[in-house]
């Protein structure tokens, strides 16, 4: 049998046949045959916009790779440092690579004060911190003039360092701003993640060593984040990217993308869900409601993962690790009930709905103290090194600026009423 469509334009009779390359069809064979025919996929649910090396994933079997790797293993045993550096170069760092590259990133962790006292303490005092870091990523495009020279390998590569690197001390600048705390500069000598509890929490100690369980929980949960294909906030890097915006502006707008609910801000429903069942009699009547129409379950569903999320299972795992040293959070018994009811639930089973990304990570975030509204954020950090990775791919590639068609249902033309005559 060949590996091939065939598709048949009834109007004219004539046919063509299109090869299925890597699990694709190519749009432009279509195009031949029918032009100014445009396919309708609203979200995009069905098309390909791009050719990509950076994640694979199964959605059916429940598998996600990064660069080839399992992302088990990337959580069990690298750290996000090195996962940023295989997500952008595609090979994980030798031993000599991976200390420059830390270096690079440590030494890169500083912002200009003007964005700090002028324009991050010009926001008003209850300003949301995604609000705050969206704008202050597309703010840093107007400090490094060479941000524009997107075709200079050199410059990319430090635009990369910069936002990887600024990008823990831009969220907690913008929590501290919002709880009346000063800022507090970044400390060279602490790995990453340790860094970014420093800015968090220090209060006056001279130095602050966060606990060391509470560390790796937050490399891990940077790792599981790093990347996920070619998700809404990346589709949003791309399409930035694809008109050959500087990488600050591209970027913003992909972290715009994340602040919406639907997308970075699920984990913070799921925290509010949780909070509103309120305990573990409650679930049932909840799930009741839900199957009923009323809302969605939070953290549960994937457009792509008809299984349960690899990434759920390493953070059910981490959360444990983490309430070992905070103590429980009450919320995650109700969270297990809640699962095990929907997991056995005909509802939830036939529309293959398992727990998703962020079941667990909100009831983390909130163990370890971090409000609300720092949940995206935490997803934006290191989402980053994956939203560079894809625009420095498409860079790259032989890209076109994403201009996709539309299928017009409006009004045919009409004349134009003078407004004293309608
Ligand atoms: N609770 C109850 N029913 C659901 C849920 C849910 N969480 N998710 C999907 N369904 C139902 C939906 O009502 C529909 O039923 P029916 O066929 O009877 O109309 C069916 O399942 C298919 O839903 P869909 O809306 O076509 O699925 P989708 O692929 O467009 O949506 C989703 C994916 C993530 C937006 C959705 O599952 C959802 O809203 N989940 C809750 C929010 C959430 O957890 N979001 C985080 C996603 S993971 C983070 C990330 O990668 O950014």
């Amino acid at each position: 049998m060949p590996d091939s469509i065939t598709i048949t334009d009834n109007r004219t009779g004539q046919s063509l046949e299109i090869p299925i390359r890597n699990g694709g069809v190519s749009s432009a064979e279509w195009q031949k045959i029918l032009p100014g025919i445009w396919f309708h996929d609203p979200g995009l649910t069905t098309t390909a916009m791009t050719e990509s090396a950076i994640s694979y994933l199964d959605g059916d079997a429940g598998i996600l790779r990064y660069r080839g790797y399992p992302i088990e293993q990337l959580a069990e045993e690298s750290t996000y440092l090195e996962v940023a550096y295989l997500l952008l170069k595609g090979e994980l760092p030798n031993e000599e690579q991976y200390k420059q590259w830390v270096s690079d990133i440590t030494h890169h962790t500083f912002i200009h004060e003007n964005v700090r006292k002028r324009f991050l303490e010009g926001f008003h005092y209850d300003a949301h911190p995604m609000g705050m870091l969206v704008s202050a990523i597309a703010a840093l495009s107007t400090f490094y003039l060479d941000a524009k020279e997107i075709y200079n390998p050199a410059a990319r590569e430090k635009q990369i360092v910069r936002l990887i690197a600024k990008m823990p001390t831009l969220a907690a600048a913008a929590h501290r701003f919002s709880v009346g705390m000063p800022f507090v500069y970044p400390d060279n000598e602490l790995p990453f993640a340790a860094n970014f509890l420093s800015m968090m929490w220090k209060v006056a100690e001279p130095h602050y060593s966060a606990n060391p369980a509470l560390v790796k929980a937050i490399d891990v949960l940077f790792i599981l984040h790093a990347d996920h294909e070619q998700n809404c906030s990346t589709t949003a890097m791309r399409t930035a990217g694809s008109a050959h915006a500087d990488p600050y502006s591209s970027a913003a707008a992909a972290a715009a993308s994340l602040y919406g609910p639907r997308h970075g801000g699920a984990n913070e429903a799921v925290v509010r869900m949780l909070t509103e069942i309120g305990s573990m009699e409650n679930v049932g009547d909840y799930v009741k409601s839900v199957k009923a129409g009323h809302g969605r379950l939070q953290g549960f569903g994937h457009r792509v993962y008809k299984n349960y999320d690899p990434r759920a299972r390493i953070i059910k795992r981490v959360a444990y690790e983490v309430f070992e040293v905070t103590g429980k959070n009450p919320l995650l018994d109700i969270a297990l009930k809640l699962e095990e009811v929907a997991l056995n639930d005909d509802y939830f089973v036939s529309r293959r709905l398992y727990p998703n990304v962020d079941f667990y990570s909100g009831i983390i975030y909130q163990a370890m103290g971090f409000p609300v509204d720092m949940f995206p954020v935490l997803f934006a950090i290191p989402r980053m090194s994956g939203w560079l990775a894809h625009w420095s791919e498409l860079l790259d590639q032989d890209s076109k600026i994403v201009r996709p068609r539309q299928v017009y249902s409006g009004a045919p033309e009409r004349k134009y009423v003078p407004i004293d005559q309608r």
